[in-house]
C-alpha cells in the first residue's frame, strides 16, 4: 500500500506582515514534509491563510479597502514568504475561495443536523486580537490572558455543545497518548478540559466579513470554527467518497504554535466528533521565539523580519539555526551571536571544511574523479555504518518532531568524520600510500554523500550543492540510495569544487 503524509500548518492571520514566528511554523513542516518525501512517502503539505473575522476587517478598514482586495493583496505576502524560504508546500489555501465556504458551510450543516448547534444569545469578552471568547475569571488585568484587550459583545448566536464533550475528548486522549505533543502541552490540555468546557459561540452578528451561516442571513461563522474546517477542505471534504480525501484525511499532523493548541486539540476534535468525521492523528506545539531576550511584538519594533536574515546570513544557514538552536517544542531566543556561532562552528567549520578539504584534494590530486578505494578496514566500515544507519535514528526523530536531535545526531557523524581525517592523514599518504589514500578519500566521499542526503530536508540547496559534487545524479538522492545502492562510482567525473557554507564576518 502506497504510504501517505498529510501535514498542515496554521493558515495565518493576513493582516500581519510575515515575520518569524510564521516562517518558523512552516519551515518545521517544510523539513518533514521533504523528509517523507525522500522517505518514498506522497506527501501532501498544506499551508495558507486565514482570512475572515473582526481582525481582518478592522485590518481592511483601515487601509481604507474593501476586507476581499486588502485579503487578495496581503494573502501573497504569505506565498511570496513561501518562495523566498524555499517551502515545499503542495497547496495554499485561502478561506475566501469558494472550496472552503462550501466545505465550512457543509461542516455547519453536520452539526446543526446532528443536533449540536443551538440559537441563544451571547453576552461576554471578546478579544479581537485572539479570536476569542473569554468569561470574567479568565481574564488578568481586564485583559485577554494573552495580553490583548477585550471588548464586550451582546448579540443573538448559535451555540456548539461543547460542554457535552469533555467525556469523550478525555476519553480521546487517553486512547490516543501521542494525540498532543509535546507532552507538558498535553497535560495542560487534558488539565483544561478536566475543568469543564462551556459551550462555545460560533456564530456572530455584529460585522460581516465572514462566511454566512446556511440558512440564517443574518449570522457569519465564527472565525476559528472557518478557519479550523481548512484542514479538511483541502483534503477534499464534503466529497467524502473521494480519493483525495480518502487519502489524505485524517491528517498525519497538525503543527501549530502553543498560543493555539486549545483550538486544536479540543475545538476541533469535538466538531469532528460531532460532525461524525475522523480526528486528525496529532497535534504538535511548538514554543515561541523571543528577540535577544525580549518578547517580539510590533509595539516595541523587534518583530523578526525572514527576509533580513536570508539576505544577511543566508537561506540555508537560516533554515539550520531556526530548527538546531532551540528544542523543537520549547520557547527558545533569538540572538545574532547565537546564530553567528552556529554558522562559523557547525555549518562553516564542521562541514564546510570537511567537504572543501576532501574535494578540493580529491581534485587536485585524483585527477578530479571519484577515487578507486582499495580494500576497506574497519576503521572504515566503522565510520561508514555510522553514516548509513543515521537514517534510523533520523526516522525516529522527524516522526517525534525531534528536529534538533535529528541535526545533533548528524553532526555527531560529521565530528566522527573530522577526527577520521585527522588520524588517517589521507594528504600525507600521497606519497607513501596512494592506494590506502584512495581508499581513504572514497570513504569520506561516500560518508559526505550520505551526510548530503539526509541533510537535504534542513538544508535543500547547499545540500544539492554537496551532492552535485560528489556528481550523485539528481535520481540517486532518495533515501533508498542510502547505502551501497547508490554508492558513489569509483572513477566518475567531479566538477570543480566550490565552498558550501562561507564564515560569516561581521560588515
Ligand atoms: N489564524 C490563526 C491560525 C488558524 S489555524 C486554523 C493564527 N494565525 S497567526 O498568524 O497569528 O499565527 C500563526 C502561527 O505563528 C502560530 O502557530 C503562532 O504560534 C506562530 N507564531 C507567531 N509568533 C511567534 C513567535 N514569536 N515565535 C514562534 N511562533 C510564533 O493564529
Amino acid at each position: 500500500m502506497e504510504k501517505t503524509f498529510y501535514i498542515t500548518t496554521p493558515i495565518y492571520y493576513v493582516n500581519d506582515v510575515p515575520h518569524i514566528g510564521h516562517a518558523y511554523t512552516t519551515l518545521a513542516c517544510d523539513a518533514l514534509a521533504r523528509f517523507k518525501r525522500l522517505d518514498g512517502f506522497n506527501v501532501h503539505f498544506l499551508t495558507g491563510t486565514d482570512e475572515h473575522g473582526q481582525k481582518v476587517e478592522k485590518a481592511a478598514a483601515d487601509a481604507g479597502i474593501s476586507a476581499q482586495d486588502f485579503t487578495d493583496k496581503v494573502s501573497q505576502n504569505f506565498r511570496d514568504l513561501a518562495v523566498a524560504m524555499n517551502f515545499s508546500n503542495d497547496d495554499f489555501i485561502r478561506t475566501t475561495e469558494p472550496r472552503h465556504i462550501v466545505a465550512a458551510q457543509e461542516i455547519w450543516r453536520r452539526l446543526l443536523a446532528s443536533g449540536h448547534i443551538y440559537l441563544d444569545k451571547y453576552a461576554g469578552w471578546y478579544s479581537v486580537r485572539d479570536e476569542g471568547f473569554f468569561t470574567e475569571s479568565e481574564l488578568v488585568d481586564g485583559k485577554a490572558p494573552s495580553g490583548a484587550p477585550v471588548e464586550w459583545v451582546e448579540e443573538a448566536s448559535y451555540f456548539f455543545d461543547l460542554s457535552k464533550w469533555q467525556q469523550p475528548l478525555l476519553d480521546f486522549y487517553a486512547a490516543h497518548p501521542d494525540f498532543i505533543l509535546p507532552e507538558t502541552r498535553r497535560n495542560e490540555v487534558i488539565s483544561f478540559v478536566s475543568g469543564g468546557l462551556r459551550d462555545l459561540s460560533v456564530s456572530r452578528t455584529s460585522f460581516n466579513w465572514g462566511i454566512d451561516v446556511p440558512d440564517d442571513a443574518d449570522h457569519i461563522m465564527y472565525v476559528w470554527l472557518d478557519a479550523l474546517t481548512n484542514y479538511i477542505t483541502a483534503a477534499g471534504f464534503p466529497d467524502i467518497t473521494s480519493d483525495t480525501y480518502q487519502t489524505r484525511w485524517p491528517a498525519d499532523l497538525h503543527m501549530v504554535g502553543k498560543d493555539i493548541l486549545r483550538f486544536h486539540a479540543v475545538y476541533w476534535p469535538a466538531f469532528l466528533m460531532a460532525a461524525d468525521l475522523p480526528l486528525p492523528k496529532r497535534v504538535f506545539a511548538h514554543g515561541w521565539w523571543t528577540n535577544e531576550g525580549e518578547k517580539i511584538s510590533k509595539s516595541l519594533g523587534n518583530v523578526i523580519d525572514p527576509y533580513v536574515l536570508i539576505e544577511t546570513y543566508g537561506l540555508d544557514a537560516t533554515r539550520y539555526f531556526l530548527l538546531r538552536e532551540v528544542p523543537f517544542g520549547n520557547d527558545g531566543d533569538f540572538s545574532s551571536q547565537a546564530m553567528i556561532n552556529r554558522i562559523n562552528a557547525d555549518l562553516a567549520n564542521d562541514l564546510g571544511n570537511l567537504a572543501q578539504r576532501v574535494l578540493s584534494f580529491v581534485g587536485k590530486h585524483c585527477g578530479a574523479a571519484v577515487p578507486t578505494p582499495g580494500t576497506l578496514n574497519a576503521t572504515d566500515h566503522a565510520l561508514l555504518a555510522r553514516a548509513e544507519s543515521l537514517i534510523t535514528r533520523l526516522r525516529y526523530h522527524y516522526d517525534a518532531q525531534a528536529f534538533h536531535r535529528a541535526l545533533e545526531e548528524t553532526w555527531e557523524v560529521v565530528g566522527a568524520a573530522n577526527r577520521y581525517v585527522d588520524e588517517q592523514a589521507p594528504w600525507s599518504l600521497r606519497k607513501t600510500d596512494p592506494e590506502r589514500m584512495a581508499t581513504v578519500l572514497y570513504t569520506l566521499m561516500e560518508v559526505l554523500r550520505h551526510l548530503a542526503l539526509v541533510t537535504q530536508p534542513v538544508m535543500p540547496q547547499a545540500m544539492a550543492s554537496l551532492l552535485d559534487q560528489l556528481a550523485v545524479p539528481a535520481s540517486a538522492r532518495a533515501f533508498t540510495d542510502i547505502g551501497a545502492a547508490g554508492a558513489l562510482a569509483a572513477g566518475a567525473a567531479l566538477p570543480q569544487p566550490v565552498g558550501i557554507f562561507p564564515r560569516y564576518v561581521a560588515a
